[in-house]
């Protein structure tokens, strides 16, 4: 993996006054090539010659250039860096970015918005539970195969979307349905609303909720829908037996109850904290993913620690940016504007590795 050092030292030798965003146009790109453009930073979307004219299409948020590309693994894997480099790129990591370039992205020249140490602490399901524990977030637990007592969820690695995942409620049923157990994790299945808070933290800003050496602030709040077990009640009620996938097939914006904001802030600083102190922090956006309980209490079973897809709902800003800024506040453009500041400050080095 490329050191921290090294990417210091690129990002010091970046003109800051000529600093660019680039992403994959995939996943969240339109946001944030959106957001950049309200912050007045100029963006770079690496992009196949078949999709260029999709982003086209949106006058508002196409990239100001491209970087085409025949197929972006392989770019990731070679090349792609040299030409950011040039640009003066900053890259934001989004889902689909995560995935296409695999490990190649740990060795990437290129300066990353966020910490990329804590790729390898979300990939890896058991080092995300250490993580979350060591934040003191409440967590399912996670149950040997052979001690199925309840219903549990099984989860296969590397996140798919919810793909393949199933519900089991024993052991004899967790055999005859899980044929490949490597990396397998089995769950207690938890009951209840889920709710996934969109943060961002900076370690330069002083406002927001007061997190480590910055502040963390809610920027969204959404619910994945989930195919088939959202509507599940459907084909219930038609009479068919079936079994809960849960496949992600899109979002919807969620409103808490004002009285859980403090917990949902707490959480969001206590992960912030964990990070710091296991593996040198996330700055920038990231998401918990919890389910919230009859009585109120969260529990939370996934971290991203980038931006996520939920954030699309909120282009303009969401119920909770607005109050917190005077602009349109989307998470695009809230990496954007970090940006902007961390590079007048001189402070880049605090945002990027
Ligand atoms: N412990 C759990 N109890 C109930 N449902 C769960 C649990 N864990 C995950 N899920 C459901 O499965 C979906 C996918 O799980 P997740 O761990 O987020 O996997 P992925 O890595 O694919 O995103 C979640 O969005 C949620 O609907
Ligand atoms: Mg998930």
């Amino acid at each position: 993996m490329i050191t921290k050092e090294k990417i210091n030292e690129i990002v010091k030798g970046y003109d800051s006054k000529k600093i660019k965003i680039a992403t994959l146009c995939s996943h969240c790109a339109l946001q944030l090539f959106h957001g950049a453009r309200a912050e007045g930073i100029k963006t770079i979307g690496i992009c196949t010659p078949e999709r260029k004219k999709v982003y086209d299409s949106f006058s508002q948020a196409a990239p100001d250039e491209y970087l085409l590309v025949d197929d972006p693994k392989e770019a990731f894997a070679g090349g792609v860096d040299e030409e950011l480099l040039k640009k003066n790129a900053i890259l934001v990591p989004h889902g689909s970015l995560v995935e296409y370039s695999g490990n190649a992205l740990m060795e990437i020249k290129v300066p990353i918005v966020g910490n990329r140490n804590s790729l390898l602490w979300e990939r890896d399901r058991q080092k995300m539970f250490e993580w979350m524990k060591e934040a003191k977030l409440q967590l399912p637990k996670i149950i040997k195969p052979e001690e199925i007592d309840r219903p549990c969820i099984v989860k296969f690695p590397g996140a798919k979307g919810g793909r393949g995942y199933m519900a089991v409620n024993s052991y004899e049923e967790f055999e005859r349905k899980v044929k490949d157990r490597e990396g397998v994790m089995v769950q207690e299945y938890l009951a209840g609303i889920r709710i996934y808070p969109h943060y961002f933290y900076s370690p330069i800003s002083k406002e927001g909720y007061r997190a480590s050496e910055g502040s963390v602030e809610l920027m969204g709040v959404d619910r994945r829908y989930e195919s088939n077990v959202d509507e599940i009640y459907r084909p219930l009620s038609a009479g068919m037996s079936i079994q809960p996938s849960f496949t992600v097939v899109g979002n919807e914006p969620i409103v808490l109850r004002e009285s859980l904001l403090g917990e949902i802030l707490e959480i969001g600083k206590n992960v912030v904290e964990a990070a710091e102190r296991m593996f040198g922090g996330i700055p920038g956006p990231f998401c918990i993913e919890t389910v919230c309980d009859e009585n109120l209490q969260f529990y939370a079973f996934e971290i991203s620690s980038r931006i996520v897809a939920g954030t699309n709902l909120y282009p303009r800003g969401s119920p909770y940016s607005v109050y917190a800024y005077k602009e349109e506040m989307s998470m695009g453009r809230r990496i954007a504007r970090e940006i902007k500041l961390a590079a007048k400050e001189k402070k880049l080095h605090k945002i990027v590795y």
